[in-house]
């Protein structure tokens, strides 16, 4: 390519790239950074850099949370090249590039077990196969409150512990951030997943139980998605997020206690 063209092609990225909203840009297990898809700058490197998770369109939130949009990203759900080795009970930190102060919301973490222990091979788009692990979303005695602030707070960074009991295999770890500063009208939530590839190779003997469908679990109606901030943040309704329980193998929130 011309490289007046790709400089044409690469302002226009960044011109879409909107201030407030983010993604994972890395993760960092045992000292070691991996690195997420670059969004803005991936797409025009040939060939293909070394990713630890899946592909990403932009910054932005998934356009229909009830498609298949919802299970990766906007991003195709392409299977990365690299893995992340870990054992379980590990914790790791999802660094995002930024997250904006007026998009709060819970966060929170499922892991899937990729069939055959392949996730180049595994999408994750049907089946109860996503497991919560992690969640943390409103508490009006916390400081911030939400959860998405304090990810902020927290220099854009998250951390999630791996359930110490998990079998051995290969994983996807799918983070999100649901921002529910527009959430009031149907279909306003914000949601912000990724998918990062993991190889548990050390753990327990426990295999992850049924868990949620993604798409298929995010109702546009459930109370948690269809939500007005300023009235849970007076008090007027108590906020339950979507996606179910946190499975009762994980470990402690390593951000914070809940909810
Ligand atoms: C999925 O995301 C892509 C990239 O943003 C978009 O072009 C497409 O319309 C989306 N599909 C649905 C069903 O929303």
């Amino acid at each position: 390519m011309a490289p007046l063209a790709s400089a044409a092609l690469i302002l226009g990225s960044l011109a879409s790239l909107v201030a407030g909203h983010g993604y994972l840009k890395s993760i960092t297990v045992n000292g070691e950074d991996y690195l997420a898809w670059q969004v803005g700058q991936d797409d025009y490197v040939t060939p293909t850099p070394v990713r630890y998770a899946r592909k990403l369109a932009d910054n932005g939130p998934v356009p229909d949370f009830t498609s298949n949009n919802i299970t990766c990203g906007a991003g195709g759900n392409i299977p990365a090249e690299g893995v992340i080795d870990l054992k379980a009970g590990d914790t790791v930190s999802l660094n995002w590039d930024q997250w904006g102060s007026s998009h709060s919301g819970p966060v929170f973490t499922y892991l899937a077990h990729c069939t055959n222990d392949d996730c180049k091979t595994f999408k994750g788009d049907s089946g109860d196969v996503w497991v919560k692990i992690e969640q943390l979303a409103y508490n009006p005695a916390g400081t911030p409150p939400w959860a998405s602030d304090l990810l902020r707070e927290q220099g854009a960074k998250w951390q999630v512990t791996i359930p110490p009991t998990l079998a051995p295999g290969e994983y996807l770890l799918r983070h999100e951030i649901l921002g529910l500063h527009v959430a009031g009208v149907r279909m306003g939530a914000q949601f912000y997943p990724s998918c990062t590839q993991i190889r548990v190779t050390e753990g327990g003997s426990t295999a992850l139980p049924a868990g949620i469908a993604l798409p298929g679990a995010y109702d546009p109606d459930d109370a948690g998605i269809l939500a007005e901030l300023w009235r849970i943040n007076q008090g007027q309704v108590t906020y339950t997020a979507p996606g179910g329980d946190v499975w009762s193998e994980a470990a402690p929130n390593a951000n914070r206690d809940g909810p």
